[in-house]
């Protein structure tokens, strides 16, 4: 696949950019909107964070050299652990290296092959690597389908332990998981829950997240989240009880084999944190920038499937005609990523930062809207889908 997209000259992956993450982006000498970055609260080049970072790498140098576990622990770790989880509203938490190691970790630490763990068909990659590696009875439910999910429970054995594994926000649809129903699901046949946040953490309820936006913290056993979004760093962490974080800290295999995040990504993370808990109007502002999207694609006839949070999928024409749009939105000057199958059905993944300006989001509306024409047949397909 990658060799015949390279022939034909449509591969888009792998591309160097020449200068840093903001609203704009320099690649191939030209200065782009951005929107395929993950960057929601604008914070990778706000001069607290690159300012922490510095100051970590003036005091720990530039590496732990090791796991947390035994050389790599810093003041650093144990600083944004504490805060993580007041802010999450959790009594403890634990930072990983990733998100993705973080998953990986947490739900191999949990399951063993005799239990059963429920997932929903639009997780994430990582989570369902993790659910892969622990061995247990892997079952799907339809995406954010609580009824789905009930039916599935209610097959497994009365016996077994189950876990329920949602993402908050979902990377690839931009829409929030219907948690209270969800809850109450668990609730009803004995499964524990686990929460991947890492779109929900500095977009929702002031930031707080997905738990925090429907008032159900207490409800979900753990919440993981990742630092490389909204908290502008590297890094991961998973919330939860004293017990289970203490548990974790000496059974996730990805924590204790691998070396910890660096001095300068600790602190840059612990910055971006005090920034989003000081300034919770970023939040706001990352979700009224991509409203304000989706009303200006919607009135130009272009659709967004289910999405509304910052995360604002366009679907798009089979691949090749995905890639040739993806292609001429650059020579536009807008930054999108493609994705195809069988990452997911194609589209156009877009993604808003709350430092984007008026102007910016009505470039990327106007050429869109360009491709209006394209994108119909693809739209209609997908709203058919999901009513289905
Ligand atoms: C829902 C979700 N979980 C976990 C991850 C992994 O995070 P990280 O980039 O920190 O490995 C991602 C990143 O793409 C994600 O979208």
């Amino acid at each position: 696949m990658a060799d015949d997209l390279i022939n034909a000259g449509l591969y888009p992956y792998f591309l160097p950019m020449e200068g840093g993450e903001g609203p704009t982006v320099r690649r191939g000498g030209r200065t782009l909107i951005m929107c395929g970055s993950n960057n929601y609260l604008g914070l990778t080049g706000d001069p607290r964070v690159l300012a922490a970072a510095r100051a970590a790498l003036d005091r720990y140098g530039s590496s732990s050299t090791g796991s947390r576990f035994l050389n790599g622990n810093t003041d650093l770790h144990e600083e944004l652990e504490a805060e993580l989880a007041a802010f999450l509203g959790k009594p403890a938490a634990l930072v990983m290296s990733t998100g993705y190691q973080t998953n990986l970790g947490v739900i191999a630490a949990l399951l063993t092959p005799r239990d059963y763990v429920v997932v929903d068909r639009s997780a994430h990659a990582s989570l369902v690597d993790g659910c892969r590696l622990s061995g247990a009875k892997l079952r799907w439910f339809p995406h954010n389908d609580a009824e789905g999910l009930r039916q599935t429970l209610e097959r497994i054995p009365d016996d077994a332990g189950r876990l329920v594994v949602v993402d908050g926000v979902y990377s690839m649809e931009g829409d929030i998981c219907d948690l209270p129903a969800i809850v109450r699901v668990c609730a009803a046949h004995g499964a524990r829950l686990l929460l991947d946040d890492a779109h929900g953490l500095g977009v929702l309820a002031e930031g707080r997240g997905t738990a925090a936006h429907f008032g159900l913290t207490d409800e979900v056993d753990l919440i993981t989240v990742t630092f490389s979004k909204s908290l502008a760093s590297l890094g991961g962490a998973v919330a939860g009880t004293e017990e289970a974080i203490h548990y974790l800290k000496h059974h996730a295999r990805s924590l204790m084999f691998s070396a910890s995040t660096t001095p300068p990504n600790t602190a840059a993370a612990l910055a971006a944190l005090r920034i989003l808990r000081s300034e919770p109007h970023l939040a706001a502002a990352v979700r009224d920038n991509a409203e304000y999207v989706r009303r200006g694609l919607a009135v130009a006839g272009v659709e967004t499937g289910l999405s509304n949070t910052p995360i604002v999928p366009v679907p798009t024409p089979d691949a090749v005609g995905t890639l040739r749009m993806w292609q001429r939105l650059m020579s536009r000057g807008v930054y999108t990523n493609p994705v195809l199958p069988p990452a997911a059905e194609p589209r156009m993944r877009t993604s808003y930062m709350a430092s984007h300006t008026t102007d910016q989001l009505d470039r990327v509306i106007d050429a869109f809207a360009g491709e209006a024409a394209h994108l119909r047949d693809a739209g209609r397909s997908m709203r058919e889908a999901s009513v289905a």
